[in-house]
């Protein structure tokens, strides 16, 4: 029965669209696209993102795919087209997903690799079409078109479409400010199903905790949940933190004023904010000394001491960690008043000053 339907020309093309205007119409109508605070540019971004997409990045990767393929190894097109199609589907989607799971958290530890997908986190509002928001640049290097064009040449075209109706489903629906599993956490009788659903796709409260500005927001863990479809890789490589709530602030700690052509075209052209991670010259320096930072610090209170050494506050974060492998470390204090603390990040009890930096 599936299979026949995914026999139907552009039947995938028709789901994501349909599922595109169900998550439009249902955010219209609760009032989140009236309330928006988003910018003109972020619509033409997001929208420009969305068509380049589908109308040319994909086909050009599917066009040199082929190409390719067709003069290396000919004898492999439609090879994997008689393998029972349960099979070949699960095995697609989990490498597809894996895949994903790395690129993405490769684009949160390294620096270039952010830059492109900084578009992404710089939204200060979840909602449908935040999916779409990176630098055509970060799309065009994706291992998972690359892979979508690979599967279709070896005749894997009715799991390809079948995985992008899936994907669409769940990446929408965990960017929407809809928040469908809102209603399971509250209801305790809803709660063992949701506490199941979480740990095998990525719900909403997963997904906008990565989106989440701060760690000092505890629904926030920006620098984990990198999933796509599934929690799954999140849960076995130690990055996983699961939620029943929703960040209170979406965004970067660093707010620049980029126009939406940086954003989407970098490296190709820069922004004028000379803050920004997007203009020309822009470079991250060591700030770490060799001696500890005496603050003030009030009992009860949350900090984030900066482990990576490249914050202009010192020694807390503000957010330069981005495209490092370093997250801030969340630190309270048992009494008030002046503590010292590590800046040379060499501590043995980060983030608090052990004298390491003299031996140094
Ligand atoms: S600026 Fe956040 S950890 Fe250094």
């Amino acid at each position: 029965m599936i299979e026949e339907l995914l026999t139907i020309k552009n039947i995938d093309v028709y789901f994501v669209v349909g599922i595109i205007l169900l998550f439009g119409i249902l955010e219209s109508i609760s009032g989140f696209l009236k309330n928006s605070n988003r910018k003109k540019g972020d619509w033409i971004q997001e929208i420009l993102s969305f068509l380049v997409l589908g109308n040319l990045v994909k086909p050009i990767i599917i066009l040199l795919m082929f190409g390719f393929c067709d003069f290396f190894f000919p004898q492999y097109r439609l090879a994997l087209a008689s393998i029972p199609f349960i099979g070949l589907f699960a095995a697609y989607i989990l490498i597809d997903d894996v895949l994903q799971y790395w690129y993405h958290r490769s684009a949160h530890e390294t620096p270039f690799l952010w830059k492109l997908h900084r578009p992404h986190h710089q939204a200060e509002e979840m909602g449908f079409f935040v999916s779409y928001r990176n630098a055509l640049l970060y799309y065009l290097l994706m291992p998972n078109i690359w892979w979508v064009a690979l599967i279709l040449f070896l005749g894997g075209g009715k799991v390809v479409a079948l995985g992008l109706i899936l994907k669409q489903l769940i990446i929408i629906g965990s960017h929407s400010r809809l928040k469908w599993d809102k209603p399971f956490y509250q209801y305790a009788a809803l709660r063992p199903i949701i506490k199941i659903l979480e740990r095998i796709i990525i719900t909403p409260a997963f997904h906008h905790s990565h989106h989440g500005t701060s760690r000092l927001d505890t629904a926030s863990e920006p620098n984990g949940n990198f999933g796509n479809m599934f929690s799954l890789w999140d849960q076995l490589f130690g990055t996983a933190t699961f939620q029943n709530s929703y960040p209170k602030e979406y965004g970067l700690q660093q707010k620049t004023n980029d126009p939406w052509t940086a954003s989407y075209f970098y490296p190709f052209v820069k922004s004028p904010d000379l803050n920004s991670e997007w203009s020309a010259g822009f470079k991250k320096t060591d700030t770490t000394t060799l001696e500890a930072l005496s603050v003030p610090l009030t009992k009860g209170e949350a900090y984030l001491w900066c482990a990576c050494g490249m914050s202009k506050n010192q020694p807390f974060c503000d957010g330069s960690h981005h495209g490092t492998k370093y997250k801030p470390q969340k630190f309270t204090v048992k009494r008030t008043g002046t503590t010292r603390l590590c800046n040379c990040k060499k501590s043995n009890g980060t983030p608090f000053c052990d004298d390491t930096h003299l031996s140094l």
